[in-house]
């Protein structure tokens, strides 16, 4: 059979080669635009900001900076505004929902890219929110680089400050220990319990509140009419006290650990009656606001000597409790922090750790859970 060559018009070849150069262009161009969504991909960028990044012509400044999160998310939001890339890049990352439109309203209202750092990271998205939309403030680096500060109290910092011009880290501290407050004055109520909770005369416990995890404390350290409880975790660690104690020859023993609110409220009408309300409002907390409630701390004594501050045991106590994970809660020297006076039998449980920390820097526990807690 004879072959038929196809032969194309001269017209319909040309059209076939343009044709075929602009699918070439488009391979090019499309693989040239994927290997670099998978660049930025593989450097941390999402598919979505990676796009925009490209459309943007901020590709080769994206890589340069490599990983930024904040970028990302700005390259991600709607509210992106290509005048504050450099403050993207520079300014710390949050998990915000509305991150990027709270930082370009702080950048708006001409808070430098450090104040908006510490503004987003001392607050939650609602907290960051609102103050985005309130006047520009002074004083945000001085309160809100401590640490332990908190956005929502900027405003009792400045009003403490005012008043007791003490530094910006005394204030931020005795602000967040509610300070500006008065004893039992509109209380933080405690919904988050665990073994480090802190309860003093501005966090209450609720009234039927009762620990999880209650022990009864041997009967030979006892030394109070009736049972004493206390919690697991602190029984042990009296219980490796006391031992060490007695390698000492020396008998620790407990007169109190866990009250329920009502035998708190039960010890507040004895001493009331006894000593009268000065006494009561220096040595006893009302109730839902003792420690002895979280049964996390214990009243240590002595078993020989009726006034524990005078025995041997007080002394040892105070050189080595810290040793057993306890801290003396209401010292001498911090009666205007703790709100009460001297106890020297009262001990708090904190674990090791803690203890160690509070007995080497001398702080109270109101203190550390402020400094180091309290998020
Ligand atoms: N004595 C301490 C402060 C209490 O009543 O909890
Ligand atoms: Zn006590």
């Amino acid at each position: 059979m004879k072959k038929r060559k196809l032969k194309l018009k001269k017209g319909a070849q040309k059209n076939l080669t343009i044709f075929g150069a602009i699918i070439l262009v488009l391979v090019i161009v499309f693989s040239f635009y994927f290997n670099k969504i998978n660049e930025l991909k593989s450097i941390g960028y999402s598919s979505e900001a990676a796009k925009n990044i490209i459309f943007s012509f901020k590709y080769s400044y994206v890589i340069d900076i490599g990983e930024n999160k904040t970028l990302n998310a700005a390259f991600e939001s709607d509210d992106y505004k290509k005048e504050n890339f450099d403050s993207y890049v520079k300014i710390e990352y949050q998990n915000q929902k509305n991150l990027i439109s709270n930082i370009n309203k702080l950048l708006k209202k001409g808070y430098s890219d450090n104040e908006v750092s510490l503004i987003i990271s001392r607050g939650d998205d609602d907290a960051v929110s609102e103050f985005a939309n309130r006047d520009k403030v002074k004083y945000v680096e001085e309160f809100l680089s401590v640490s332990y500060s908190k956005l929502v109290n900027y405003d009792r910092y400045v009003a403490y400050q005012d008043k007791e011009n003490d530094d910006a880290k005394t204030t931020v501290l005795y602000v967040n220990m509610d300070f500006d407050k008065e004893e039992y004055e509109d209380p933080t109520i405690i919904d988050d319990f665990d073994n480090y909770v802190l309860v003093n005369k501005h966090r209450q416990l609720s009234n039927e509140y009762v620990p999880d995890d209650l022990v009864s404390i041997d009967k030979e350290y006892v030394k109070s009419d009736g049972e004493v409880e206390i919690e697991r975790s602190v029984a042990k660690a009296f219980y490796d006290m006391a031992d060490a104690a007695s390698k000492e020859g020396l008998e620790l023993m407990v007169s109190s650990g866990y009250r329920s609110y009502e035998d708190q409220e039960e010890i507040v009408n004895t001493y009331l009656n006894l000593y009268g309300q000065n006494y009561v409002d220096n040595y006893v907390a009302k109730p839902g606001f003792s420690e002895h409630q979280t049964a996390m701390s214990l009243d240590v004594a002595s078993k020989s000597v009726a006034t524990f501050v005078n025995s041997d045991e007080y002394t040892w106590m105070m050189d080595n409790a810290y040793k057993y994970g306890f801290i003396l809660r209401y010292p001498k020297s911090k009666e205007d922090i703790t709100g009460y006076k001297c106890e020297a039998w009262h001990y708090r449980y904190v674990g090791k750790k803690i203890a160690k920390y509070i007995k080497e820097h001398n702080i109270t526990y109101d203190e550390y859970y402020v400094m180091f807690l309290d998020n």
